[in-house]
């Protein structure tokens, strides 16, 4: 790639969120509970051309790696995203991301009667089906626009 066609800074150390599904950047940041204040170096491109994905978003955020549990939401957002892990310049590990099998904590069910929405101590789980997550409390499924059911936002 040509120095004119690079649109957003390497970073040193930390990690690369790649091949994010166009649209989907800021609810990466969300999971990743990142709103500015944290004071690590973020960068995001949105919408930019991607040879496979024709376009796509991209999270660079210094100094910081993810848990197990935000990659596997993230792997619901975006199914074709790569994390890379980066140390002084260098990509030390690549990942793509797999659909877990549960997703516990970080979703909100939307039906109001669940019990994981009552003040009742039970943590939201949900099983990721084939056309979306299903609540193991409620059998509620989410079946698009996952982003909008964050328990973080
Ligand atoms: N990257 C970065 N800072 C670094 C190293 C890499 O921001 N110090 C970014 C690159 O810009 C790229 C991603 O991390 O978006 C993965 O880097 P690399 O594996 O070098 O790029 P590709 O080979 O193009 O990745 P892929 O094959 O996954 O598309
Ligand atoms: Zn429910």
């Amino acid at each position: 790639m040509s120095d004119h066609e690079l649109r957003v800074s390497k970073i040193r150390d930390g990690t690369v969120i790649d091949h994010v599904t166009a649209g989907q950047a800021l609810n990466v940041l969300a999971v990743l509970g990142i709103d500015g204040d944290e004071g690590f170096g973020v960068s995001i491109g949105m919408n930019v051309p991607s040879d496979t994905l024709g376009r796509k978003d991209i999270v660079k955020v210094e100094g910081r790696e993810l848990s197990q549990s935000e990659v596997d939401i993230i792997s619901l957002l975006a199914p074709e995203a790569t994390v890379n892990i980066v140390r002084e310049f260098d990509v030390i590990e690549k990942n793509r991301v797999e659909r877990p099998e549960r997703v516990v904590g970080l979703l909100r069910c939307p039906n109001h009667n669940c019990i994981t929405n009552a003040d009742e101590p039970v943590v939201s789980t949900f099983r990721v089906v084939d056309d979306g997550v299903r609540c193991e409390y409620c059998g509620e499924i989410i079946r698009s626009e996952i982003g909008d059911h964050l328990a973080v936002n």
